[in-house]
């Protein structure tokens, strides 16, 4: 819930901004720990999700390490506080700088997605007298029942290297010698609420270890990615994930062998709902049987409705009528898609009202555009 009174004062911002509730984070940043402390487990922060600075800077404090797709990343994630040794750096295309980055700073583990890739890490590393930890990542072919476009784990995905690929795979590391091979490390999707995928994944990886057992290959750690959804239809009730739940399938379902540690790569949960996009309504249009609500925030700030048809959950916050109407909530820019959704009920809305778009904490500043030429929406903290 937003205080009457911060919404006073938001009334005279210019919208649309990020509004960031930096004590829900370090809510749930403290359930995450007190519930993957007790089995040891070990979590990196996917920073993909939010790289907002404070946020950085209050995840790496925790103690939490970094997963990171881009070289970028690697370096926001340095210049925030994450140690070295604290840093994955995953993703299908790296590029030759990046992988140079990463080699510098010593990072923890690149997670390798080709054979290609696994060549050319092993030349640059060679070339700069250096030893790179590297994780396999391993396309499992496990469905995650999520949308196809957050779906990562099959094999018509691109990412990963295939499971019929490892005998090659096992060939060419024993000729690489600057790769030093210290995981294994999966993930099937993103936004995944039922738990049965994450359970058919550790079973999944039991099979696959007793393979490597058998290749006389054994592994640090086992990372298992991210990938746990949060309820973005009851964004407040359910605001912490159930992070007990999530952690506990793991610790039933997969063998870790001795010493064996395991890895985490979450983002979503950690940050999707201490964000909210607040926005403006410009106008309110009356069709023949619709009601439009024009916001004057747009896929340009969230584009997770318009991309993958998610539905964020919308709150009036200044509206006092008892009336509720059914409104199309879409934004100003010049695609159809631009809907944050549909027929969503709604106090009586006017123009001037103030709206909360909630669980816009993850993927959404990251993923903003300037479309339209729009400039990057400014974000307010609360703490
Ligand atoms: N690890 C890897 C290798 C990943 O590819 C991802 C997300 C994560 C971890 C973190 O996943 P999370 O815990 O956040 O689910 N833009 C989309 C989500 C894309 C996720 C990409 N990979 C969305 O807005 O739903």
């Amino acid at each position: 819930m937003i205080d009457p009174k911060e919404i006073e004062t938001y009334q005279k911002l210019q919208t649309p901004f990020y509004r960031y509730d930096l004590r829900l984070l370090k809510a749930t940043i403290d359930e995450l720990i007190a519930q993957s402390k007790p089995f040891g487990y070990h979590v990196h922060y996917a920073v993909k999700a939010n790289a907002d600075s404070r946020v950085l800077e209050m995840i790496s404090k925790a103690g939490l390490g970094a997963d990171c797709v881009s070289g970028q990343e690697v370096q926001a994630a340095l210049d925030h506080g994450f140690t070295s040794e604290n840093i994955a750096f995953a993703g299908v295309g790296k590029s030759d700088w990046e992988i140079e980055l990463g080699l510098n700073n010593d990072i923890f583990t690149f997670n390798v997605e080709s054979q290609e890739e696994i060549k050319v890490i092993q030349e640059i590393a060679h070339n700069m007298g250096k030893t790179a930890g590297i994780a396999l990542r391993i396309n499992p072919d496990v469905k995650a029942n999520t949308h196809k476009y957050i779906t990562t784990g099959l094999e018509e995905n691109k990412f990963g290297i295939n499971m019929w690929e490892l005998p090659d795979v096992v060939e060419l590391l024993k000729n690489s010698p600057n790769l030093n091979l210290k995981g294994l490390h999966l993930h099937i999707g993103s936004q995944i609420t039922d738990m049965d995928p994450f359970k058919n994944m550790c079973l999944r990886i039991n099979e696959m270890q007793n393979w490597f057992i058998d290749q006389q290959i054994r592994f640090d750690h086992i990372n298992v990615g991210g990938g746990l959804g949060i309820d973005y239809g009851n964004p407040t009730e359910n605001a912490v994930p159930d992070f007990k739940k999530y952690f506990g399938i793991f610790n039933e379902f997969l063998e870790l062998r001795p010493g064996q540690q395991l890895h985490f790569e979450l983002g979503r949960a950690v940050v999707a709902n201490m964000g909210d996009l607040i926005t403006r309504v410009l106008y309110v249009k009356h069709g023949l049987k619709k009601k439009f609500a024009i916001v004057d925030a747009g896929m340009t700030e969230l584009i997770r409705p318009a991309l993958y048809q998610a539905v964020h959950k919308i709150e009036n916050l200044t509206s006092s009528s008892d009336e509720s109407f059914k409104y199309d909530v879409v934004g100003p820019i010049c695609e159809s898609s631009d809907c944050f959704g549909k027929e969503m009920t709604l106090p009586e809305t006017n123009r001037g009202d103030l709206m909360a778009v909630k669980s816009a904490g993850a993927y959404g500043e990251v993923m903003a555009s300037n479309y339209n030429l729009r400039p990057k929406a400014p974000v307010i903290y609360v703490d």
